[in-house]
């Protein structure tokens, strides 16, 4: 069965048993966070999480290509007065089954709302965790570059001797520099922290994150018609940014209704992208005969 551009109700465990291996290029995913929803889509007991977390994990490790990327939105939670330690033992556990844990990302959650907690401030951020099978794998840095920023005005119009050559890290951390290499660049890379509202508009799933999240690490790790996976695909978010960036899809979830969610949100845009491809068409074509028609008079 061909699971291409396509929404599935299941376990992703055992719906993944039937991808064959090194098919996928970015796996992208928000599993349901221990105990937090069980409400909603069923919770996992902070303490059951890692043995719950590892068979799955082996079959986004089979299924990842050598040169993909598996990103994994998670933050611990606090039980009984202190953060739980399941994302690090997570980590661990994932490393012993063969992942490389290459990167950790921020995202900074700009619109969290005030609190007050008797001791702990408000949450402000979640973890993005990177695991690659390989050392080497695809990366499109350029495809996420950012504006320079103001700094670069006061900052580059007045270089020092040692801004001129590379600076080596002074505690040997392998991140030297050398700052007039960005003379006369408007754009830089950008740094490992995200800065994004969480997700406001999109109430029918209670942990839908922003498009502009999965938008940002496709980009970065794919390129047209590469194929991401999101075995917890809730409302669709990641299928959705997926679709809109020319990259195939598979979305999986075990909730009948988040699927259905999921699919009408994608027949949506699809409805939209195919009204798109016809008025541009629809302006070439007006174009192309404007066009004949001033060359056959001139
Ligand atoms: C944190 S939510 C994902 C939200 C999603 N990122 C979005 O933007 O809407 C996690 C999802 O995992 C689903 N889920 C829970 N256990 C699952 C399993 N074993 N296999 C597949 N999906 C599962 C839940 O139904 C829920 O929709």
């Amino acid at each position: 069965m061909d699971f291409t551009n396509k929404i599935i109700r299941g376990d992703c465990e055992e719906i993944l048993k039937n991808l064959p291996d090194n098919c996928v290029d970015l796996i992208f995913t928000s599993p349901p966070y221990a105990d937090q929803r069980n409400q909603t889509y069923g919770g996992v007991k902070p303490d059951d999480y890692v043995n719950w977390f590892l068979p799955k994990a082996a079959q986004f490790l089979r299924v990842l290509k050598p040169t993909g990327t598996f990103i994994l939105n998670i933050k611990e939670r606090v039980v009984r007065g202190e953060r739980h330690t399941y994302v690090i033992e997570l980590i661990l556990a994932m490393r012993k089954q063969g992942w490389l844990w290459t990167e950790e990302f921020m995202w900074h959650k700009k619109n969290s709302y005030p609190g007050k907690w008797p001791n702990r401030f408000r949450d402000s951020w979640e973890r993005l965790l990177q695991f690659n099978k390989r050392r080497k794998f695809n990366m499109y840095q350029e495809a996420v570059m950012v504006p320079v920023g103001d700094w670069a005005k006061t900052r580059l119009d007045n270089l020092s001797e040692t801004d001129r050559i590379r600076d080596e890290s002074k505690v040997n951390s392998g991140f030297g520099k050398n700052i007039s290499n960005w003379v006369g660049r408007d754009k830089v890379y950008p740094n490992n922290v995200i800065y994004m509202a969480t997700e406001c508009s999109n109430r029918s799933h209670s942990a839908a994150f922003p498009l502009d999240l999965p938008s940002w690490f496709i980009k970065l790790f794919t390129i047209k018609d590469d194929m991401v996976l999101d075995p917890f695909i809730g409302s669709g978010t990641t299928a959705e940014a997926a679709m809109k960036l020319g990259r195939n899809y598979i979305g999986i979830d075990i909730k009948e209704e988040y699927c259905q969610l999921a699919q009408d949100r994608l027949s949506q845009l699809q409805i939209r992208l195919f009204e798109q491809i016809g008025s541009n068409s629809l302006s070439s074509i007006a174009a192309i005969m404007i066009w004949i028609g001033f060359s056959l008079r001139g």
